[in-house]
């Protein structure tokens, strides 16, 4: 028989962390509501019996069904050699799943899009995922099943509405994005690289600075980015700039400038720190460094820039985001420019 503890509702939240701190709590089943001659009662499952508690038999159980793999579903389909390609991690943004398949298994596409569809109900396509390309960073999708593209993804407290066979949504840069929605309160800061508001607008939920000048080249992510200011309600600090940021970035304005973009960033490193007050402010400068060249790199680049324009930086931090490719790291460099 399954034990429980019996335990009057106002009492069951500090007894469940009591269970769950000394490992006796039994999580393969539900905690259930009763009532017993009209009081509410807690019937929490448990290991084994427990002192000071009373335990009782539980007459039905109820258990959490046990979640089953992509490959356990497809165990009876596949065959053991293309079970070995099967993936074992895929992106779900809003209600759509995006997966990388092997070469391989190409073939199989549909039953492992109706597979992952399976395993999560309220998806409703699933996009095959073939990497990023181009000045844009635009990624290369086609649609296994399904009619839906475009899908708003909400993330901590924060909604960015995109169509994900035209726009890239890194779940690696989440710390980053979080990071930067502590950062630049009563603030101006300058995004030059705003995409769709990755970094601009949990800024601007958050921190509330006082003005986000937030430049996008490309008119689809330009779009979106006009879009996600009004589904977040920020359209009185984010003002969105269609533009090149080698262009249209603004001169000695800024507390604060974020230069969220990879591969080519340094290019771009001289009206970055051109856009920041002369009474100094914060630059948060991104590259893809390959391993050996870790932080040196980044650090040189940003001193030889702001010694061209006669600046003078001091390194704040240097932090990695993610592995990127094979040996080289996306990473961000902080610095202080005055
Ligand atoms: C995709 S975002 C970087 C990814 C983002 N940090 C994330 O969390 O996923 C970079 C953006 O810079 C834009 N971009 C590229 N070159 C630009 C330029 N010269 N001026 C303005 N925007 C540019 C790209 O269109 C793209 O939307």
């Amino acid at each position: 028989m399954k034990k429980a503890i019996l335990i009057p509702v106002e009492d069951a939240e500090s007894a469940r962390s009591d269970l769950l701190k000394n490992e006796l709590l039994d999580g393969s089943r539900k905690i259930k509501l009763i009532s017993l001659k009209g009081e509410k009662f807690l019937e929490i499952p448990v290991k084994t019996d427990v002192k000071g508690y009373t335990v009782i038999e539980q007459d039905a159980p109820e258990y959490y069904e046990k979640l089953q793999s992509l490959k356990d579903r497809l165990m009876s389909v596949l065959s053991s050699d293309e079970l070995k390609h099967v993936p074992s991690r895929w992106q779900i943004l809003g209600d759509i799943i995006i997966v990388n398949i092997p070469r391989k298994i190409d073939n199989r596409k549909i039953v492992i899009a109706k597979a992952l569809l399976g395993m999560y109900p309220r998806c409703k396509s699933v996009i095959q995922d073939f990497g990023i390309k181009g000045q844009f960073r635009e990624p290369n999708r086609k649609t296994i099943i399904g009619d839906k593209v475009e899908t708003i993804n909400k993330e901590h407290r924060c909604l960015f509405k995109m169509d994900v066979t035209k726009i890239m949504y890194s779940k690696g840069n989440l710390p980053e994005r979080k990071r930067m929605s502590k950062v630049g309160s009563g603030e101006i800061v300058v995004d030059m690289f705003a995409g769709i508001g990755y970094f601009s607008i949990p800024m601007a939920v958050h921190a509330k600075p006082r003005q986000v000048i937030a430049i996008e080249l490309n008119p689809v992510s330009f779009g979106y980015l006009c879009e996600n200011i009004k589904l977040n309600h920020v359209e009185n600090i984010i003002k969105p700039i269609n533009g090149d940021c080698a262009e249209v970035t603004p001169q000695d304005v800024a507390d604060r400038v974020i230069m969220g973009y990879v591969g080519v960033t340094h290019h771009y490193l001289e009206q970055g720190i051109r856009a920041i007050k002369k009474s100094g402010g914060v630059l948060h400068y991104h590259e893809t460094t390959p391993e050996s060249l870790l932080f040196d790199r980044p650090v040189t680049r940003i001193e030889d820039a702001a010694h061209t324009v006669g600046r003078r930086v001091e390194i704040l931090d240097c932090r990695r985001i993610k592995k990127y490719s094979p040996g080289v790291w996306h990473v961000v460099v902080d610095a202080h420019v005055q």
